[in-house]
């Protein structure tokens, strides 16, 4: 079982938004998929109920659980792939945080292309790197033709790897969410970037099987 942690300092940095989106790519590739939503804000689990009243969309299944409980709930599952997303302040848990990183397969730390936000995000790679984790960085909500993606890219890379797709501040990724889909089963902009994403986060994984 594979297990991608979704976390970071910064409120907003797109933790649920990468948390869905690659949920459901990995649905679409024939994966047995579980979503853990370990905010009490719970926008993973809402997506979750929106998801399962469209019976066309491959099951991604969500469960909503206070953040104490991941690491005894992983132990249950037995999904090929599980998404965990995070509340912003984890570090307000410490035992629960640490558990979490120790259990996971990869964690995955986005960050919007601003100064303030790389600041803050790049040093949480080195704390999962100090529990013996991987550790890679996901620029999201990247407007076209900045000087700043590349700025914030060079940033990172000096912490842990940046993957090479970065998510668009795409309307249709929000249109997508709202109807429960992940943008790559609804199509628009960004869809081809989360595919390739998904692409990356697989071959990082060593994950084989789907159709993707
Ligand atoms: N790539 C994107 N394109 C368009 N909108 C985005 C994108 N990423 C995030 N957003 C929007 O920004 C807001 C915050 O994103 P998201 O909820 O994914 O962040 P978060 O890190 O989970 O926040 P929180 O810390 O509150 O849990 C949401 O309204 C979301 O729809
Ligand atoms: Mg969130």
């Amino acid at each position: 079982m594979n297990i991608i942690t979704v976390l970071g300092p910064k409120g907003g940095g797109g933790k649920s938004t990468c948390a869905r989106n690659i949920a459901a790519a990995a649905a679409q590739s024939g994966l047995s998929v579980t979503a853990l939503d370990t905010d009490p804000q719970g926008t993973l689990a809402r997506w979750g109920v929106t998801r399962k009243a469209n019976a066309d969309l491959p099951v991604v299944t969500v469960q909503h659980i206070a953040i104490a409980t991941a690491p005894e709930a992983l132990r249950k599952l037995a999904s090929d792939l599980v998404i965990v997303d995070t509340p912003t302040a984890i570090e307000e848990h410490p035992e629960a945080f640490k558990a979490l990183v120790l259990a996971s397969s990869l964690v995955l730390i986005p960050a919007r292309p601003s100064l303030d936000d790389v600041v803050s995000v790049a040093p949480f790679a080195q704390v999962v790197h100090d529990l013996k984790r991987d550790a890679v960085f996901i620029l999201n909500a990247v407007k076209p033709r900045v000087a700043e993606t590349d700025g914030a890219r060079r940033h990172l890379s000096a912490y842990a790897d940046v993957l090479s797709a970065a998510l668009p501040d795409s309307v249709d990724i929000q249109r997508a969410m709202a109807q429960g889909e992940g943008i790559t089963e609804r199509g628009g902009r960004g869809a081809d970037i989360a595919n390739a994403l998904w692409a990356e986060l697989r071959r990082r994984l060593r994950l084989s099987g789907g159709q993707s």
